[in-house]
């Protein structure tokens, strides 16, 4: 490996990874230490500003594409395809600091560490951010890594509407990052993701890096119900049409189709409004929506078939009418295999454990694997929390990713 005998001996500054981080979560922070930084609001628009002016202190060329991805480049001694990092840096409302954030600011050290050592990578090495990657605020998630690698139509992503009724198109103008690039035709040589785990594996079974093997399928569905608005005490049972029992119904029924499946089978039923929400009138309108993951794509498409059958089943008998849209659908996604060796033994050659495992959360690079060699670089999460504001890892696993990361890239781009 080139890379052994230069450079071999480079680590990344904790602290400098330490303090952009904490200048990023100070925007949009909130009580408990978390981040609210929903695609596109302002609080996103302050972290893109803050996170360009780094690119462009550290030397970067920046561009800005027409979904708002940002992709700051390094030169390489020869003119070829990039290898990418990055991630996403925008929150759900009660996000953690890490989340995305890790990824993104990572890149932006090894950038600093190659810089500060004088190295020139044979090969371009690229930092992006992706627009919309929470999925949030506007569906799907992903969207801007998916429209950056020609998976949906620039239109359909502009035309997608917010939980708040705002339009990406217009959010984008607003905070003026609908840029000039074009999207849909990137080249990439490789593209390699540092990530907080947001699950339990690592730290319950003591391991401080995970080798991401690949991402399971994500069915995301918005149910609508339309039933009748009745006094609650008037109203004999025999004679509702109660779209929140339907809605609740069905929420309580995708739980007992994981709990039946088991394996890697999920879901979650994490929005749910009813109308018009008060003590004494049965709801005459519920939206909600059911999010359903399974490394199995078969088996994601068996709990999708349940969940749909029981649906229609139990709003026909409430006399209530039922109307669904997907909001998101991925299938499971493997990553690279050398890419993924050579993760593992970036990590065992820097003396750090590792394991492979699947990630449950979706990713920017599974996106990017549709394109090019594809792989992800996981360090613990405290409890196994995230998408909470006590989202946690350790400043030692965030220096050892980091470091797995450098040495990733390194012999990517040599
Ligand atoms: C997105 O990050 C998700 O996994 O929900
Ligand atoms: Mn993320
Ligand atoms: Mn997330």
């Amino acid at each position: 490996m080139t890379e052994l005998t230069h450079g071999s001996a480079l680590r990344i500054d904790p602290a400098r990874l330490g303090a952009r981080l904490d200048a990023l979560g100070a925007i949009g922070a909130i009580a408990g230490g978390g981040v609210c930084r929903l695609a596109l609001s302002d609080e996103d628009r302050a972290g893109r500003d803050l996170v360009v002016g780094w690119m462009k202190a550290l030397g970067l060329s920046v561009s800005i594409d027409a979904i708002g991805n940002v992709v700051g480049l390094r030169a390489g001694s020869e003119s070829a395809a990039p290898v990418m990092t990055g991630s996403h840096i925008d929150t759900v409302r009660t996000g953690g600091r890490f989340d995305g954030n890790l990824g993104v600011l990572a890149g932006l050290e090894v950038v600093q560490v190659l810089n500060d050592a004088g190295i020139t990578t044979r090969r371009p090495l690229a930092v992006a951010f992706f627009s919309n990657e929470e999925g949030a605020r506007f569906s799907p998630d992903m969207m801007g890594s998916l429209v950056y690698v020609g998976g949906l139509r620039l239109e359909d992503a502009l035309a997608s509407v917010g939980i708040d009724g705002a339009t990406v198109g217009d959010c984008l103008q607003r905070i003026a990052y609908a840029g000039p690039a074009a999207c849909g035709k990137a080249s990439v040589h490789a593209y390699v993701e540092l990530h907080v785990e947001q699950g339990p594996v690592l730290e319950a079974e003591g391991f401080t890096i995970g080798a991401v093997q690949g991402v399971q399928g994500i069915s995301w569905t918005e149910f609508t119900l339309l039933g009748v608005s009745n006094h609650a005490g008037t109203t004999p049972m025999r004679l509702r049409h109660d779209a929140g029992y339907v809605a609740c119904a069905i929420a309580r029924y995708a739980r007992q189709i994981a709990d039946e499946m088991g394996g890697n089978q999920v879901a979650t039923v994490g929005a749910i409004n009813l109308f018009p929400n008060l003590v004494n009138v049965i709801a005459n309108k519920a939206v909600f929506t059911v999010d359903l993951r399974n490394t199995d794509e078969a088996a994601l498409q068996a709990a999708e078939r349940r969940l749909h059958a029981f649906a229609g089943e139990t709003a026909a008998a409430e006399g209530v009418s039922l109307s669904s849209r997907p909001l998101a659908r991925f299938e499971p996604v493997d990553f690279d295999p050398d890419s993924v060796a050579l993760v593992e033994a970036t990590a065992r050659r820097l003396g750090l454990s590792v394991k492979r495992l699947p990630s449950g959360a979706g990713h920017d690079a599974q996106m990017l694997a549709r394109i090019c060699p594809s792989a992800m670089i996981f360090v613990p999460s405290v409890g196994g929390i995230s998408h909470n504001v006590k989202e946690f890892t350790s400043p030692a696993d965030l220096e050892a990713g980091a470091n797995v990361l450098l040495h990733t890239l390194l012999q990517l781009a040599s």
